[in-house]
């Protein structure tokens, strides 16, 4: 699928918009909904625009939440969508805390290869402050245990907010000197009313100068035809990958190749404007294959050439948070 002049390859899924951790730039800070049962979209409907999005030229997928292992069932809807064919690459991204030495092994066992871990730190306590949950070592556990049951590559992102977790940058980062996983520190985006302040935020320049005053000169890693949005880096003689994931610094979105769809069972071109498209009405109300391709087609027409964060005043725009979207 083409949308401009960018080749539109990679759905992102989101199962559920709801989440067993609070982390705080991601949930809003005051009172929300979570969205009620019947409107979310059934597996067996997410399977079918699925499969009509691959016949459309999606060859890869990422399943997000909220965090996808609260949603019931979610196996043997993993089992499914692993069996369409088409599909080259299907990972997830988790916040890990229900992932069992089982589980992790029963998705190796579907096919899925890599997963994305959010970790933000290494200290429980400060663990428990930025999520809402004191569940740091079931993170670590699954991390581990991924890690050795041969996931890979794992990647971990973490958000950095100055006075929440600035002070764990190199320890974050020295997990690459050992171990071969992607750390990959993600630029704040001011999303919905979140608690965090927009001062708290850290661009990547000031992240990749803390690294390289303990570290060194970080080498730039080759980019990939599958890569997504970090730019790479590593550390001399490092098993792993430092990334900076940066929508405010530098914006990525000329090369962005994604299309999501919400649990809500909307389509959305970007992740940071609101526009979506509405595809469960009419597939509950009996569209044929055509007619819902044509829906996948005309929402990417609206995909917009750059993110909405701020518009050309440079105001901020209130954007959906982030737990809803699945990031
Ligand atoms: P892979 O490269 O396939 O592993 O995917 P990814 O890095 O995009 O996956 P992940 O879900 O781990 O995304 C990490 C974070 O990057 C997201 O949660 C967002 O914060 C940010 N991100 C991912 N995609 C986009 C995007 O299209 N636009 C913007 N602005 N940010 C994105
Ligand atoms: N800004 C940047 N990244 C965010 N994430 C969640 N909310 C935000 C935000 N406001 C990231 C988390 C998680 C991924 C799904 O989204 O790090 O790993
Ligand atoms: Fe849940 Fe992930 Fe959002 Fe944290 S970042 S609240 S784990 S969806």
């Amino acid at each position: 699928m083409i949308a401009g002049n960018r080749t539109i390859n990679y759905l992102r899924i989101s199962v559920t918009d709801r989440c067993n951790f609070r982390c705080r730039y991601c949930v809003p800070s005051t009172p929300f909904h979570v969205i009620e049962h019947e409107k979310i979209a059934r597996y067996e409907e997410i399977l079918r625009i699925t499969r009509l999005a691959c016949e459309l030229g999606i060859t890869k997928v990422r399943i997000t939440g909220g965090e996808p292992f609260v949603r019931k069932n979610i196996f043997s809807f993993l089992k499914k969508l692993c069996a369409i064919e088409s599909l080259k690459d299907i990972s997830i991204t988790t916040n890990g805390s229900l992932l069992t030495r089982e589980k992790i092994k029963e998705l190796i066992s579907f096919g899925i290869k890599r997963l994305n871990f959010s970790l933000d730190t290494l200290d429980p306590a400060k663990f428990a402050v930025i999520t809402g949950r004191d569940r740091f070592n079931q993170v670590r556990n699954a991390i581990f245990t991924a890690h050795e049951l041969g996931i890979s590559p794992i990647k971990l992102n973490a958000v950095i907010l100055k006075g929440i977790n600035d002070d764990e940058i190199e320890k974050l980062t020295a997990l690459t000197i050992k171990y071969p996983f992607h750390i990959r520190f993600i630029e704040y985006m001011p999303m919905g009313d979140s608690a965090v302040e927009k001062q708290q935020q850290i661009l990547s320049d000031e992240i990749k100068e803390k690294i390289e005053s303990e570290f060194g000169k970080l080498l730039p890693v080759q980019r990939t035809g599958n890569d997504g949005p970090a730019k790479k880096f590593q550390i001399d003689g490092a098993n792993g990958i430092v990334g900076f994931i940066t929508p405010i610094s530098s914006h990525f979105c000329s090369e962005c190749n994604r299309l999501r769809l919400t649990s809500r069972g909307t389509l959305r071109p970007c992740l940071l404007n609101n526009y979506e498209k509405d595809i469960i009405d009419p597939l509950r109300n009996g569209a044929s294959d055509n007619e819902l391709k044509e829906i996948i087609l005309s929402a990417l027409k609206k995909k917009p050439s750059f993110h909405g964060l701020t518009d050309h005043s440079g105001n901020d725009i209130p954007i959906s948070h982030m737990t809803s979207i699945g990031g």
